[in-house]
């Protein structure tokens, strides 16, 4: 087990539209099971670009079934590596790059008879490329449908893959394409994929109710209103899976004022108040002895109850752990409370089982206990 940078070659780089290309990686033989992967999963890239560290996350757009880890990067306004990958990047290139990491994933059975959707939107159709051509592939009874939202026809991303897909599993994978910008034969396939454009299609085409499980990737404002019309139309919670790429705008503007999330308390753990910071004096500045286990070595410091999450105060006292996005949503900071209580800021990357199970994200976590002990070994 491993959460460290390992260098790895890029075999290939191929343009997909004029803003994307798709690069794909050598995984030497002795770091293979390190990189195996979970259809939906990303890797974090670590690079210097004008003397600054960037980390970015980015999904993997192959399937484990295929012989190479491909991601797709679509180059963003003002993004630093997006930017430089789009126009610099090219084979023999090698990038820092990080093993999987990411609960936006399926399971494939092969006894699985499920019908499946995906709402994406842009670069979105990354993970869920992996994750639909995963599914058929290794599930013959189940099927697919894709509602994918672009611009154009010229900025399909995937739209070949996507095509042969369709091709190979005509009876099993439906394909939606939703154009904003182009007219399209039917009215239904023109616009952006809003609630609105939803209930049409609902009406139409697509039987929402009937899915066992729904994927939904795309921009923020997109997903979350999916969401709440899938959830208003009394769809299970637990059906529906989401993946941010950025930190929401509103809980960036909110997150001083919104209340933590609270991670249960370790199972071996002195139960604190549920929700309040275990109190001394009114006056006294409540501290924590934070210990943080990574490929089995302890270290040890002291993080005040308000100000520094777990994560800053660790890379400050010089600690190597893993991060990319800093703000909840790639879960790469991902590891497993031991004992005590923490406070999340924000969680858009762990599941509500894995924070049941103990899991946090430590670039959200601040200390509710005198003592806290988090483990990044435990998986
Ligand atoms: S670094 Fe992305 S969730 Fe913590």
């Amino acid at each position: 087990m491993s959460i460290h940078f390992h260098k790895l070659a890029v075999v290939d780089v191929r343009r997909e539209t004029a803003e994307c290309i798709s690069v794909a990686f050598e995984i030497p033989g002795e770091i293979k099971s390190l990189f195996e992967y979970q259809p939906g999963q990303n890797i974090t890239i670590k690079i210097r670009i004008n003397n600054e560290e960037v980390r970015r996350s980015y999904s993997i757009c192959s399937g484990p079934q295929e012989p190479e880890l491909r991601i797709a990067v679509k180059e963003a306004p003002g993004g630093i590596f997006s930017t430089w990958a789009n126009r610099e990047l090219v084979k023999g290139h090698f990038l820092d790059v990080l093993p999987p990491t990411g609960r936006f994933i399926i399971h494939p059975d092969i006894k699985n008879k499920k019908r499946y959707l995906a709402i994406a939107a842009g670069s979105g159709i990354t993970p869920v490329l992996s994750i639909i051509s995963t599914t058929l592939h290794h599930e013959p009874l189940s099927s697919f449908t894709l509602i994918y939202g672009n611009r154009n026809r010229a900025c399909i991303i995937f739209r070949d893959q996507l095509d042969a897909l369709k091709n190979r599993f005509m009876e099993r994978f439906a394909l939606h394409h939703v154009l904003s910008r182009e007219i399209t034969d039917a009215e239904i396939y023109s616009g952006r994929i809003t609630a609105l454009k939803c209930e049409e299609m609902s009406a139409n085409l697509i039987d929402f109710q009937l899915m066992d499980q729904i994927f939904i990737c795309g921009p923020e404002a997109m997903i979350f209103e999916i969401k709440d019309w899938l959830l208003a139309r009394k769809i299970a919670p637990n059906k529906i899976h989401y993946e941010l790429f950025t930190i929401p705008v509103s809980a960036e503007r909110d997150m001083s004022a919104s209340p933590r999330i609270p991670a249960p308390a370790a199972a071996n753990a002195v139960q604190p108040n549920k929700l309040q910071p275990e109190t001394t004096t009114d006056t006294e500045l409540q501290v924590s002895d934070v210990t943080v286990k990574l490929d089995g070595i302890s270290f040890d410091f002291q993080l005040p109850f308000e100000g520094k999450t777990v994560l800053e105060a660790a890379l400050d006292q010089g600690a190597d752990l893993p991060f990319s996005c800093k703000g909840g949503v790639c879960g790469t900071c991902r590891a497993k409370l031991v004992e005590g209580q923490v406070a999340m800021d924000l969680n858009y990357a762990l599941e509500p089982e894995e924070v049941e199970a103990g899991f946090i994200l430590c670039c959200q976590s601040h200390p509710l206990t005198k003592k806290v002990v988090i483990d990044f070994d435990q998986k």
